[in-house]
């Protein structure tokens, strides 16, 4: 008996139901919906390996269904149902990469059950391979934006009042507080969240560059310019644009990102052609936006036009509660990514990671959380797994709390090794009792280096 899921999608009830019966007496927990939206509506809820798809149905068709789900999970299998008698369907229905094929009414229910079954194992078999679970990570980009502290939930709120809206938004914060994922959030929760995100990276190219990426150019536009080329905001149209590192745009460029703005509509390099664009706009920089007013690196009037809504990410040690909630996120990611067995962090483990000042913020500790996954031989991380971040945490000069027995076996070794190792005299200076000093030593593993 099987105990797969699987997505059962056909307008027409009485197929629909008859299968939906046979199948979950069979083990299968099925899925239903009467048409395609309500289809992918109800494959984000249950995730299933499996669909069996109505080829035609009013509004979307059972092809156009298959490639959104492929879009959401690219090994789903797919079973199409075509109508008795038409090879054309159902050649059409392979060639867009279903797994098989039943002609309706399906009356055959046991080979049913033999192609879900063969189905199954054809979906074990790419989702187990090692090389395709770290692809299907670039599928399920994981966009949950982890975090309680009153810092974050600020963040998220914002996130849901502008995301409906078509609002520019500017996000500011430093390096790898996650302005990336924001911005990703913004647009997946959009009217626009089933057109295109399209992003850059204004620090990646150099100017020429980067203008053509933006506008694109005609054939001859420039020598090396072979073929027409679309620009990045013509393939955004209709979605979002996101620019990040707008810190790093050159002046010229800013000008004529600023025209765009203005007049929503593009030319391509060696064109006079107008391109109407509709797209939602989203900025990053990881820079300190007054202080590149000031000093010319941004035109303050792009600014204004980009900071119709600030999100503010602060630095990770400003939302130092949200520190191990990360860290046991990033545990499960990557010990599922690389396919160990670990449970979490122990309490020493949970001490470092806070104590710990986060130059790099949350892509810092996503790292450190992988590297110590990759390394451990333990089911647990400690303190040990995490050595590297100890000697650059500040000193206890700049005010770290630290445990006592820390602090009194660090002193209790240096008392011993100015004194020869002489228990009698260390003892004394320390003002306890020998035997106690013994039983310190022998508590804390203390050991005579000569
Ligand atoms: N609140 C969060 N919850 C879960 N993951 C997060 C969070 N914030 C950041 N991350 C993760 O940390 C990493 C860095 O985030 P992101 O790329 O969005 O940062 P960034 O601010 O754009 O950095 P940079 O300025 O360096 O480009 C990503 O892998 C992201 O998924
Ligand atoms: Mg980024």
């Amino acid at each position: 008996m099987s105990c797969e899921k699987i997505l059962l999608v056909d307008d027409e009830a009485g197929q629909r139901e008859l299968l939906a019966g046979f199948l979950t007496s069979h083990g299968y927990q099925v899925a239903e919906a009467d048409n395609g939206q309500a289809a992918l509506d109800a494959y984000l809820e249950i995730f299933a390996p499996l669909a069996i798809v109505d080829m035609k149905m009013p509004g979307m068709s059972g092809v156009e269904l298959l490639e959104k789900l492929r879009g959401i999970n690219p090994f789903i299998q797919v079973i199409m149902l075509t109508a008795f008698g038409s090879v054309e369907s159902a050649v059409s229905a392979m060639r867009t990469g279903a797994y098989d094929y039943l002609t309706k009414p399906v009356e055959d229910l046991d080979e049913l059950l033999l192609v879900l079954e063969k189905a199954a194992a054809q979906n074990r078999l790419v989702v187990d391979n090692r090389v395709m679970s770290e692809r299907l990570d670039d599928y399920f980009p994981d966009n949950e934006l982890v975090g309680e502290s009153p810092a974050i939930q600020k963040v998220k709120e914002m996130i849901s009042l502008v995301a409906p809206r078509d609002a520019t938004v500017l996000i500011t914060g430093p390096s790898g507080t996650g302005k990336e994922l924001v911005a990703r959030a913004i647009h997946s929760l959009s009217p626009r969240a089933d057109k295109r995100l399209v992003a850059i990276n204004c620090a990646a190219f150099p100017e020429t560059l980067l203008e053509s990426e933006l506008f694109g150019h005609e054939k001859g536009a420039f020598t090396g310019a072979d073929r027409t080329r679309q620009g990045r905001f013509e393939l955004a149209h209709g979605g979002t644009f996101f620019l990040d590192e707008i810190g790093e745009m050159p002046l010229t460029m800013q000008v004529k990102l600023l025209r765009v703005l203005e007049e929503r509509s593009v030319e391509r390099l060696g064109s006079v052609k107008e391109i109407k664009l509709d797209i939602r706009l989203i900025a990053a920089t990881n820079r300190d936006v007054d202080k590149m007013i000031k000093d010319g690196s941004l035109r303050e009037d792009l600014y204004y036009r980009l900071n119709v809504v600030n999100v503010h990410l602060p630095p990770l040690t400003e939302r130092a509660g949200d520190i191990l909630l990360l860290a046991e996120k990033f545990v499960e990611k990557y010990a599922r990514k690389i396919g160990k067995n670990i449970k979490g962090l122990d309490s020493s483990a949970a001490a470092t990671l806070t104590a710990y000042h986060w130059p790099g913020n949350v892509r810092e500790l996503e790292n450190v959380i992988e590297r110590a996954i990759i390394l451990t031989r333990a089911e647990v991380l400690t303190v040990a797994d995490f050595a590297g971040l100890a000697s650059s945490a500040p000193s206890t000069a700049m005010g770290q709390i630290r445990p006592i027995a820390e602090v009194e076996c660090e002193h209790i070794e240096f008392c011993l090794n100015r004194l020869g190792w002489n228990i009698g005299t260390t003892a004394e200076k320390l003002g306890i009792h020998r035997n106690t000093l013994r039983a310190k030593i022998k508590e804390y593993g203390l050991t005579r280096p000569f």
